[in-house]
């Protein structure tokens, strides 16, 4: 005979346990995802390169979500596999995508990205009024008409919108234009990163950063002595080191071991990855330099997503809904450029660059050769940014 105090605890936990700081699995689920294809992405950009690479994937799935929004048939199906978002309800994603959004920016702990997201087709192709309420309100995007034949103008609009949605730290995003444009996805993001703690600028010292073997440059090295969280990888021969963020971000540092190239690291990057680094990850005590480092990279991704597989939306088949009348144009280009300056900058609200003492030196961990980072948020999960520096003296 069941016995009512049983109920009543059962009930007690439920109650808990919803109150809690847990995620709902949809959107737990969209989190990794997104991850997913943020690595896939990278790979596919990072393997065209021997640069610097920085990519604000979370911007890059929110307009191409957004995007998806106005395709219908393959096109659409294809979209969905290249995001990772097969056997999702695309009728659903904008909504469980606003969740995310909310989780991510406006939250109680909002992340400090500045993004412009714009679904932006030439003249003649009008825009549905369900569409752009979509945009804007699921995506916190924009979408309107250009006049591309005056390209000039229209990379002023476009510039100037980006400019306004990241607090001016991107000053252009396009310029020469096609007048033949049928439709642009643009995306753009600053990310205004500060370490908590940060590091202190009375220790930063000039020292080697080997770019490769045959190139060493001098760069100012960050110093901070203090408690880590850090994480070997044996099958990669890699460093994990995490760097918590002001506003509950947190930078994970890949570094490869010396002998370890890394473009063979990379080809093993994924979501799963990234969250098997996190789970590993241990409290020790370090001392950790870190180069400062200011990337901006500005890319044209059509042959990158096309790598994933994304490639009716750029042909003249594209099946494009809610933007013009009887057929809707297809997509000429994606536009990303993203910002992000790694340095001692102090956080309003912390004090910063304390002083840990040990009683023994603890082992140093000296960031002086390429590596890969991630920015995430702690309690999502959910990947922003990733990148590369090869040479931290350059963008
Ligand atoms: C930074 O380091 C210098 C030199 O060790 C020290 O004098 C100073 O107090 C430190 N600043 C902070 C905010 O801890």
């Amino acid at each position: 005979m069941p016995r009512p105090i049983h109920l009543s605890l059962i009930g007690l936990i439920c109650v808990s346990l919803a109150s809690s700081q847990t995620i709902d699995p949809s959107l737990q689920d969209l989190i990794n995802r997104n991850a997913d294809f943020a690595a896939r992405l990278y790979r596919a950009v990072s393997s065209r390169t021997d640069d610097n690479v920085f990519l604000s994937t979370f911007t890059l799935s929110t307009g191409l979500t957004a995007l998806l929004g106005a395709t219908s048939g393959t096109t659409r199906d294809q979209l969905l596999q290249g995001l990772s978002l097969s056997g999702l309800d695309p009728e659903t994603l904008p909504d469980l995508f606003q969740n995310l959004r909310n989780q991510v920016l406006l939250g109680n702990q909002p992340m400090n990205l500045r993004q412009g997201v714009a679904v932006i087709p030439t003249m003649g192709f009008p825009v549905s009024s369900s569409y752009l309420d979509q945009v804007q309100t699921k995506f916190g995007g924009n979408t309107q008409n250009l006049a591309y034949t005056a390209p000039q103008e229209a990379a002023d609009t476009i510039n100037r919108y980006v400019q306004e949605r990241t607090g001016d730290q991107i000053q252009e995003l396009v310029s020469n234009l096609d007048p033949r444009t049928q439709m642009l996805l643009t995306t753009a993001t600053s990310y205004d990163i500060r370490f908590s703690p940060s590091f202190n600028a009375s220790l930063t010292q000039d020292e080697r950063f080997y770019v490769d073997k045959y190139h060493v440059v001098i760069v100012p090295m960050m110093f901070r002595a203090d408690k880590f969280y850090l994480a070997y990888d044996r099958s990669l021969k890699v460093g994990v080191l995490k760097l918590p963020l002001a506003d509950g971000g947190a930078m994970l540092v890949v570094l490869p071991d010396e002998e370890v190239d890394i473009t063979g690291v990379e080809e093993e990057v994924n979501g799963e990855k990234i969250r098997e680094w996190i789970r590993q990850l241990k409290k020790t005590k370090l001392e950790v330099q870190l180069p400062r480092f200011l990337v901006e990279q500005s890319y044209t991704l059509r042959d990158s997503l096309q790598t994933l597989s994304i490639t009716q939306v750029f042909q003249d088949d594209a099946e494009i809904v809610n933007i013009g009348e009887t057929k809707g144009p297809k997509l000429t280009q994606v536009y990303h450029k993203s910002i992000m300056s790694v340095d001692e900058t102090i956080d309003g609200t912390n004090s910063g660059g304390r002083v840990t003492t040990f009683s023994t030196l603890p082992p140093r961990l000296t960031i002086n050769r390429p590596f890969l980072f991630v920015v995430y948020q702690e309690s999502s999960g959910s990947v922003l940014l990733m990148g590369r520096v090869i040479d931290p003296t350059k963008k």
